[in-house]
Formats: structure tokens, sequence, C-alpha cells
């Protein structure tokens, strides 16, 4: 009995804590996390993470071009993120003579650092919780409007006494869906430029095939710089510019890692959706992302057709094409994981357990919370289908072009000469760069295909397109001759035309072009609501504010983060495989190792070729100090951290906050991942810091890079 008591006392002690799920703020971390995260293998105080004063790890992270994360290696301001990040990027600052998306690039000297057009990184100051403050400002009997209103004031204040005279971009943010408010102070740096680049078949190796898969042989870095005023204050592109000089910069770890180390992972997730209601899934898995996965396919068959065979056309459409591919394999990869997980009945199961508790609760506020959301499901079914429908058809530039050209016109009609003549020139500049890159016969049979499909496919769709359709029929012929026509007699068929016109507008010539109606049409559609669908939208915000706040309430012990929103986040777990796999030839199944990239190799082919230079250096076995203890050279590895598109970039660290990867991916079995948290599949997926290094210096010979950085040996 005695041994028995002895060995439950031992089962309680050495119990493994559960800790990959969350993706926590960083000033909760003392609070929530510190306690575990020493446990499983941190060695850094809660203050080296993150200290408003001090410098700590936080000042090396940064969001990287809006949508992505990027951290900072040296101490000149060296910027590293995915291949993926900087595709656009290295995408536009590449013709084809100069093609650095197929053949990469390194810039020798800080002189040859090139600077694409817009690209931005951002820093993170500080944040604070502000709930209180907030929510002293709204009560429960205004309506929707009316609390948005009271919020949107009080935001405004909070900016304005923390920007620092126009120092910093504060952003104040919801989280639990309206229960809780807080400010995030930053400072943005617009002069980043290309440092250095693999080729694509080494950057994007296994391409679309291969992308939310494991076992991964990828090589997705890319290398920027941010640069400063002479003072060391953001600035905007100046040639004299200099490096910046980081607060802090990240120490690179060359010493590599086993299965069961602690990693932790900061960054930036985009959008999580985990209180999502059984209803909610249901409508993704059978209305929104069917449509999503329709329209984008329907996109990728088009613009396949004409980047097959024109370089040019396959810079410009490259960044743009990726973007539709990577999520239209990650709706499909959902849809099966959230059938096959049965998602949607476990969520329900705990939406049973809510009304009980909602029921016998006093406040007697929680009671109709979960009908209220399942009646909204219901009757916004059709209504997500057609937006998705509508929205993959209004990523063709030509849809959109001219509806955002007649916003400008509102300038003109003023008679405001003085004000025209100032305001000529940016519009002409708009002009130039809506145009530019853009492929007219691609973009003529996009906008046919997607208006078929939507057309065929959507309900109660933009009137003057069902119009149309109901006159010529609804084939992708009879579009491709009406859109054929229409450019024939448009203003928008050229940049040249367009621009002469806006030389000489005239309201009426813009209101009576085809083009301009049919994308007035699709955009006013795009954007209305009827009244009862406002109603609808109200009553969900108010019934999912409450389920949040009560389901809280139920399990007051638990520990929660907030859902993912482009807002700062650690998480931490460890390295671990997924099941044996045996198409990967490593020992383990948490990493890969370029033996195996070398098996996957297809000379010649669109995906799987690889650099010969790359292929000699295996077989010569040429690792230098990037290979493991074991000898093989390691590629990419998995972690079971908690992450989601945003977080593309992050840095991977061990316990004392040195980089040994970056993360760029997650895994498809693990796609419900974004509305509930997989214990046994979820992994993060990342390039091995050693790979990044070894291509660098073997590689590319760049090894003026690898001499800016700091190495742990
Ligand atoms: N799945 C990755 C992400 O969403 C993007 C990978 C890009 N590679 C590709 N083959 N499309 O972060």
């Amino acid at each position: 009995m005695k041994k028995i008591i002895f060995c439950l006392l031992l089962a309680l002690f050495i119990a493994p804590v559960k800790a990959n799920e969350g993706m926590w703020f960083l000033m909760h971390i003392e609070r929530l996390n510190h306690v575990d995260m020493q446990k499983m293998g941190l060695q850094l105080t809660p203050e080296e993470i993150y200290s408003v004063n001090n410098s700590s790890l936080k000042d090396a992270i940064v969001q990287f071009g809006g949508g992505c994360t990027a951290e900072i290696i040296s101490d000149k301001g060296l910027v590293l993120t995915n291949h993926h990040c900087g595709y656009g990027a290295i995408a536009e600052l590449s013709d084809s003579e100069n093609d650095y998306l197929n053949n990469g690039f390194w810039a020798q000297n800080h002189e040859e650092e090139m600077k694409p057009k817009n690209l931005s990184v951002r820093f993170f100051v500080r944040m604070d919780d502000v709930s209180e403050r907030i929510l002293n400002k709204v009560n429960a009997d205004m309506t929707e409007d009316e609390r948005e209103a009271a919020i949107n004031r009080e935001t405004a204040k909070i900016q304005e006494e923390n920007n620092d005279d126009g120092k910093y971009t504060v952003s104040v943010k919801s989280f639990y869906n309206g229960n809780e408010f807080y400010y995030f102070v930053y400072e943005d740096y617009n002069d980043v430029r290309l440092v250095g680049t693999p080729p694509k078949s080494i950057g994007k190796f296994g391409g679309d095939t291969d992308n939310w898969e494991w076992p991964r042989h990828t090589g997705d870095f890319s290398l920027f710089r941010v640069y400063t005023d002479k003072d060391g204050n953001p600035a905007e592109y100046a040639e004299d510019n200099i490096p910046l000089d980081p607060k802090h910069h990240l120490p690179t770890s060359i010493k590599g890692f086993e299965e069961d180390d602690f990693a932790m992972i900061l960054g930036y997730p985009g959008r999580t959706n985990r209180w999502m209601p059984a209803g909610g899934i249901e409508q993704n898995v059978n209305y929104a992302y069917p449509a999503w996965v329709e329209g984008s396919r329907t996109a990728m068959d088009v613009m396949e057709k004409y980047m097959s065979d024109d370089t040019q056309v396959n810079l410009d459409y490259a960044s743009s094409y990726a973007g539709i591919a990577n999520y239209w394999k990650n709706r499909q990869g959902m849809i099966d994981a959230l059938k096959q997980h049965k998602t949607a009945k476990s969520k329900r199961k705990a939406e049973r357990k809510f009304k009980r508790w909602a029921k016998k609760n006093e406040d007697g506020i929680y009671k109709n919370v979960i009908p209220t959301l399942n009646d909204y499901y219901k009757n916004t079914n059709e209504i997500s289908r057609h937006d998705n429908y509508l929205s993959l058809l209004l990523r063709t530039r030509i849809a959109t072009i001219p509806y955002r050209i007649g916003k400008t016109m509102d300038y003109f009609s003023e008679q405001n000469e003085a004000k025209q003549e100032e305001l000529l020139p940016k519009i002409k500049e708009e002009i130039a760069s809506l145009y530019n890159g853009l492929h007219l016969p691609l973009e003529k049979d996009l906008l046919a295909a997607q208006l078929q499909l939507y057309t065929d496919k959507a309900e109660d769709i933009a009137p003057l397109v069902a119009e149309i359709a109901d006159e010529n029929g609804n084939t992708i012929e009879a579009w491709t001759k009406y859109i054929d026509t229409s450019l024939d007699n448009s203003i928008f068929q050229s940049e040249e035309k367009l621009t002469k016109f806006i030389e000489n507008p005239s309201i009426e010539v813009l209101e009576k072009d085809p083009l301009y109606l049919l994308s007035s049409d699709l955009l006013t559609r795009y954007r209305y609501k009827s009244d009862e669908q406002k109603e609808w939208d109200d009553e969900f915000k108010h019934a999912f504010r409450l389920m949040v706040k009560g389901m809280r309430l139920q399990n007051p012990d638990e520990k929660y983060y907030p859902d993912a929103n482009s807002t700062l986040r650690l998480t931490y777990g460890k390295v671990i495989s997924l099941p044996a796999d045996k198409s990967n030839d490593a020992k383990d199944n948490y990493y890969t190792t370029l033996k195996g990239t070398i098996a996957k190799y297809q000379p010649g082919d669109d995906e799987f070729d690889m650099p010969k230079e790359l292929v000699d250096l295996y077989e010569k076995k040429d690792f230098g100090q990037y290979a493991d203890e074991d000898g093989y050279l390691p590629v990419n590895f998995l972690t079971d951290n908690d992450i989601t598109g945003g977080n593309s970039g992050s840095p991977v660290l061990n316990g004392n906050g040195e980089l040994i990867g970056i993360a760029f991916d997650g895994n498809i079995e693990a796609m419900a991942g974004d509305v509930i948290f997989d214990d046994e599949l979820q992994r993060t997926i990342s390039v091995d810091i050693r790979y990044v290094l070894f291509l660098i210096d073997k590689y590319a010979g760049a090894t003026h890079i690898i001499d800016e950085l700091t190495l742990v040996k």
C-alpha cells in the first residue's frame, strides 16, 4: 500500500507539464508560465525576456512586412526571416536579367544591399492592460454601435497619451472577444534592404507539394538589414542611412539539440479562433472553405497557364500565386482535419455543458447565448459561401482597379484647381503602381473564370453581374467576350489610356465606363449588408462576448491565453517527433537531413530541383562546423510550439535564448489547430539554423555574414 502511495506521489511530481498549447503575452510570463518554463529547461528570467526599461529578448523580435515575423541577429541590424516572407520583395527586385528569385542573391557589402519599394519592420516597445479603463466607458444597455463608438473614443485617448508626440504607433486591441483590452506601443523602421537569399530551389524546395507537410527539406530563409538615419532614428530610405544599432540581437547556437529539449518561439501569430462554436466550424467546413478552395483553384489554374511560359509574368505573379496556393492547401487541410477529428461534435459537447452551467448561474445573461450563436450560423451559411467566392474573385486586380480610381474622382469634383494640381502626380503614381506588372491577357481570363464560378455557385449575387449573365449566358466564353468588348470601350484598358483620362477627368465618362460599372457593382455588393444581417451581426457579437466571458467563469482555475490577433506572443514546448515515418531517412522523426533532400532531388523539376553546387557539397560531405555531432547535416526539425500564420520567420530559441531555428510551417494533420489545439499532433516545422549558416557560408561563400553573427559553439 505504501508503495502504491509512493508511486502515486512520484507520478504527481514527475508528471510531464503539458504546456505546449498557448500563445502567451510577454507581460504575463512571470505570473502564468515562468515556473513551468523553468521546469522544462528555460534558463532566462522573465526580465530577460520582456523588460520595458532594459534590453531584453523582445528587442530582437520584429513584425516583418506586416504579415510575418523576423529577428535581429547581429549588432548591425541584420534581420533573418523566411524565404516565403521575403518572397514578394525578392520577386519585385528581380527581372528576367537579374532573376534573384530563381538564382539567389548575396550582397558582398552594404552598398550592394537592395531596397525594395515598401518594406518595413516594427519593433515592440511595451504593452499594458487597459481593460478596466475601457470597460468603464461601456454598459449593458448600449447597442453594439454605441459600444464600439465609446471604445473608439477611449482608444483614441490612449493612443494620444502613449505615442510620444508621434514617435510611436500605438494600437489598442480587444481580446477574448471584447472582454479585455490591451495597448501596444511600436516603433516602425521603413528603410529595410535585401542582404541575401538562396535561390527558390532551396528557399522553396518542395514547393506546394511539400507545403504544410512533414518530412520537410526546405531552406526557407532570407536576410535583410534595417537602416536608420545617422542618429539611429527610423528614417525613410536615404543613401547615407546607416545600419541599425539594435538594443538586443540574438546569439546563434550551432551546438545542436536533442529530442525533448526546451524550445520557445516569439512572434506575431495572425489569427486563431479557439472559442469558435460548433456552428461556426460547420459553416466553415460546408460553406466558407469549399468556396475558398474552389475560387483559389480557379485562380491558380488560369495563372499557371500564363506563368509557365513567360519569365516576366512568372515573376510578376509569383507572390500572389504563392499566397493563393498556400491557403488553397491550408483550407482543404482544415476541411479534412475538422471532419476527421469531429471537431464540431466535441465543441457541441462543451456547449451543452455550458448551457447547463448557464441555466444554474444566478446571472441570467448567459441563458440564450448558445441558441443565439446557433441561429446566427444558420442564417449566414449562404452569405458566407457567397462572400468567399466574391472575395476570391476580387483578388483579380482588374476587377478592383476601376473602383479604386473611381474613388479618387471625389478630389476632382471639388472644382478645386489648386488641389487637383497637387493631387494629379499622386494619382498618376498610383495608376503606375496599379498597372505595374499587370498582364492583361491573364487578368481577362482570370476575371472571366471567376465571374462564371461566382455566378454559378453563389446565391444573391451582385445585380449587374446577374443581369449580364442572364443576357449572355453564364459561360466562360460569354464572359470573355463581354470583358473584351468592355475593355475596348474602357479607359481602364491600359495605363496610358487611364493616365490620359485622369489628366482630363470627367465623371460622365467614368460613370458610363463598362468596366467601372462592373467593378463598382462587385465592390458595392461586397460591402452590402441588409438591415437584417446587421441585426444578426450585433446579436452574434454580443452573444460571443458573453460566451467567452461565461466559459472563463465556468472554469475559474484554468489558465487562459487570448486568441491570436497579430500581437506579440510567446509559445513554449519542446523538440519532439511525430510517429515514425518511413519516408524520413533520419534516425528519429523529429529532424531531416541533407541526405533526405538529395533523395527528393529531381533535376529540372519545378519543385524538387536543386542547385548543382549544393549537390556537390553533399557529395563531398563538406558541412564544415554545421554538421551534427552524428555527422549529418540537419535541415528541418519539429517542436510542439503553438503557432499559426504570421509566426512565419519567428525565431526558435533554446533555454538560453539562443537561436536554433526559424519557424516556417505547420503540419497538415493538425490543420484544425486554429480552432482547436491538438496535443498529440500539432507541430511547428522549422529550418535548423545550422542549415541556414551552412548555406550562407559553404553554398554562397558569404562568410562576411557569418562573421557578423554572435556564434555559440
Ligand atoms: N505554409 C507556410 C505558411 O503559411 C508557407 C510556406 C510557403 N511555401 C510554399 N511552398 N508555398 O507559413
